[in-house]
């Protein structure tokens, strides 16, 4: 049996039309947005390829079917019992954010992130109508002592990234449990963002946040298919809460917005959450190999890097500060090695001198790429 998920030849990536195949010219290797190289989950295509062979593209039909989907797979996965009645379809997670913070700030209030993260969380909370206050991680930890004291001013809410991105880390459930204590007791709601939750590595163990005792009174959880099965332009993604103070904030929401729901994206969610647990066992012990791989060419070619191995996701979070500040790293080796990271200011102040790199490739691409950012680094 394959112990790891098959990369299409470089020329065959590149035919594909998503934003990492077309974003730059053909010479550069795009290890920046999170998209994987690898082939679909066969329960996915398959979906798909029926879909339209049958000429099914029309709207997405409001139904139990993700709900039931999911509250399998997360039960599978981490024992976490989901009411698969408490499960709302939303576009993406961008959207299924931005709709839940319009129900809680009111004009202008802060919403509490804590960078580096994500881009997009700098500009959903304003979309919002609210703005960001940043409590930055320690290290790659969440700084509670510091979420605490902006708590105490009583923002709209906190937007949890779990697992984080960019730094890859799995927050604890002792973590989670004092996150959930400090909310609580200043009453500032929660929406964590589990997009990666299915992305855990060998060595780290997941904690839904809905898991941890009394968070369901003061927690939403956005919750998507799309990153660890390679979905996200199908458009489908979903809340979930579990009491029901959380319950009513999301069925604040308009009809609209689940009915914006992707058709394709619902198909392939569901077909992903009830028949993708083998494809993903293999994606994962794929992308360990490629975690392992990379620590190995950093430490052989790239020495002047610091990283901690990320224990989930495929986005290793590269210190390159000694090759320059702001974007300049990212700026060099995209330039000088023709490999495109992310710059590590785009996910905040803190990133200054780092990359983000994509790791869901080959070995064959990441060892030239690695081998590429060397040469340029020797230059
Ligand atoms: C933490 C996080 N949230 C959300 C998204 C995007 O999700 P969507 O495309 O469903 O809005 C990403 C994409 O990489 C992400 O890393």
């Amino acid at each position: 049996m394959n112990t790891e998920l098959v990369v299409p030849p470089l020329a065959e990536l590149r035919l594909r039309r998503s934003v990492k195949w077309r974003a730059f010219p053909e010479d550069v290797l795009p290890l920046f947005v999170a998209e994987m190289d690898y082939e679909l989950a066969p329960p996915v295509s398959e979906v798909l390829h029926a879909a339209v062979t049958r000429g099914d593209l029309g709207y997405h039909a409001p139904g139990p079917e993700v709900g039931k989907a999911f509250s399998g797979f997360a039960g599978r996965q981490w024992g976490w019992d989901v009411d698969p009645a408490r499960v709302r379809p939303v576009t993406d997670v961008g959207v299924g954010v931005v709709e839940v913070l319009r129900q809680l700030i009111r004009h202008g209030e802060p919403v509490v992130i804590s960078p580096p993260i994500y881009q997009p969380f700098f500009d959903w909370v304003p979309e919002a109508g609210g703005r960001v206050l940043e409590v930055p991680l320690r290290g790659t930890r969440l700084d509670l002592a510091g979420l605490e004291a902006a708590f105490a001013t009583h923002p709209a809410a906190y937007l949890l990234c779990n697992p984080h991105n960019p730094v890859g880390r799995v927050h604890t459930a002792d973590e989670l449990a004092e996150l959930v204590r400090l909310a609580r007791l200043y009453r500032v709601p929660i929406i964590s963002d589990e997009i990666h939750a299915p992305l855990a590595l060998p060595g780290a163990t997941f904690t839904p946040l809905l898991t941890v005792p009394r968070a369901a009174d003061v927690a939403i959880a956005v919750v998507s298919a799309s990153k660890a099965f390679n979905l996200a332009g199908l458009k489908c993604a979903a809340l979930v809460t579990a009491g029901p103070a959380m319950t009513r904030v999301v069925d604040g929401l308009f009809t609209e917005v689940g009915e914006r729901t992707g058709h394709l994206g619902a198909l392939a969610t569901i077909a992903a959450f009830t028949d993708g647990d083998a494809w993903l066992a293999t994606l994962i012990s794929t992308l360990a190999a490629r975690r392992e791989q990379l620590g190995a060419l950093l430490a052989a070619e790239l020495p002047a890097l610091g990283w901690v191995p990320p224990e989930a996701t495929y986005l290793a979070w590269l210190d390159a500060s000694a090759l320059g500040r702001d974007e300049q790293p990212r700026d060099h080796f995209l330039h000088e090695a023709r490999v495109a990271l992310e710059p590590g200011p785009r996910f905040g102040a803190p990133g200054s001198g780092f990359v983000r790199l994509n790791y869901a490739t080959s070995p064959e691409i990441l060892t030239e790429a690695v081998r590429r950012m060397s040469a340029a680094v020797s230059r």
